[in-house]
């Protein structure tokens, strides 16, 4: 019943883990597909090793989290000993930021060679200087990338969206125009906290990505609004932590959806949890399959 198609890759479940919780190890990342997620998205990886933004990087509100963390990976080479261990496991979705279309060819073409089931090109991370919302909140830099890792590799490309832009639509377009396979919407919302007591911004970067129950409804009107003008795969994120959540990104038109800040307030358990009260809900409401419900809420 939670079967959902993405494209061509087909999930058993919905809800896969958004990049950058549980997923930068193959062990982690194995231990959160046995969780009842039914793909996860890799820690976004580069061409280099990167050790990130200097700490504090995280912060914790009343409604979500706030982080900085820079992209701190371990570069595309070191981290094929991480994707030999999980992507024989599951479908494992490799996230990948690059500065210019050579480079994100470069890295996809690496995640294909890894088994990665699918490339999702980060254009949308809100605190790294040159890379992703740098990028990826002009629709000409969008299709120049995309289109160029689209003839790269034979695996699906999707694109992650900011919503820190007035014209998601537009960048959505550009996705669908250069031949991208799906969307991917939302990346974290660019916010800030202050210490009242040390008189000075938390986070080291100043500023970060918010993320969890605030900008939940941001992430389902994006999604709403994108599924208006194109025809590819929606994927969506942002604030889900149970399946009122979930069916909601559904109905605005997600045909699966990512996890990141409730796998930390929840613990991993929250994708057996929402797989179960989806499925209740789907029978008591008369929906027979994950596409039945698909964009419903625009009827
Ligand atoms: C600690 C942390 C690290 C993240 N790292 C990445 C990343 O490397 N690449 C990326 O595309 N998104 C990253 N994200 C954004 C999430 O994948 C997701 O888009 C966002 O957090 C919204 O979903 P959520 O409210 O379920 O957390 C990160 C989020 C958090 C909280």
């Amino acid at each position: 019943m939670l079967v959902t198609s993405i494209g061509k890759l087909r999930l058993e479940k919905p809800g896969m883990v958004a990049s950058g919780i549980m997923d930068e190890t193959g062990h982690s990342m194995i231990r959160m597909l046995r969780s009842g997620a039914g793909a996860v998205v890799t820690k976004s990886i580069g061409i280099k090793p990167n050790p990130g933004h200097p700490n504090p990087t995280f912060t914790e509100l009343k409604c979500g989290y706030i982080n900085a963390m820079g992209l701190p990976n371990p570069g595309i080479e070191l981290f094929g000993k991480e994707m030999e261990i999980a992507a024989k496991c599951g479908n494992i979705i490799g996230s990948i930021y690059g500065a210019s279309p050579e480079e994100f060819s470069t890295l996809a073409g690496k995640m294909e060679e890894y088994g990665a089931a699918a490339v999702e090109l980060n254009l949308s991370c809100p605190h790294a200087t040159g890379y992703g919302m740098e990028l990826g909140t002009d629709p000409a830099v969008i299709g120049s990338i995309v289109s160029a890792v689209k003839s790269s590799v034979k695996i699906p490309v999707w694109t992650k969206l900011t919503p820190n832009t007035h014209m998601i639509k537009d960048l959505a377009l550009a996705v669908q125009n250069a031949g991208g396979d799906a969307v991917v919407a939302i990346n974290t919302v660019k916010a800030m906290a202050i210490s009242p007591q040390f008189a000075k911004p938390i986070l080291s970067n100043k500023f970060g990505g918010l993320s969890g129950p605030a900008i939940r409804s941001i992430g389902v009107r994006a999604v709403f609004d994108i599924k208006m003008v194109v025809d590819i795969p929606i994927i969506g994120v942002g604030g889900i932590s149970d399946w009122k959540d979930a069916a909601q990104y559904i109905m605005a038109g997600a045909c699966a959806f990512q996890v990141g800040s409730a796998i930390g307030t929840r613990g991993i358990e929250v994708f057996d949890t929402i797989n179960t009260e989806l499925e209740k809900f789907m029978k008591d409401y008369g929906y027979s399959s994950i596409s039945d419900m698909i964009g419903v809420a625009h009827e």
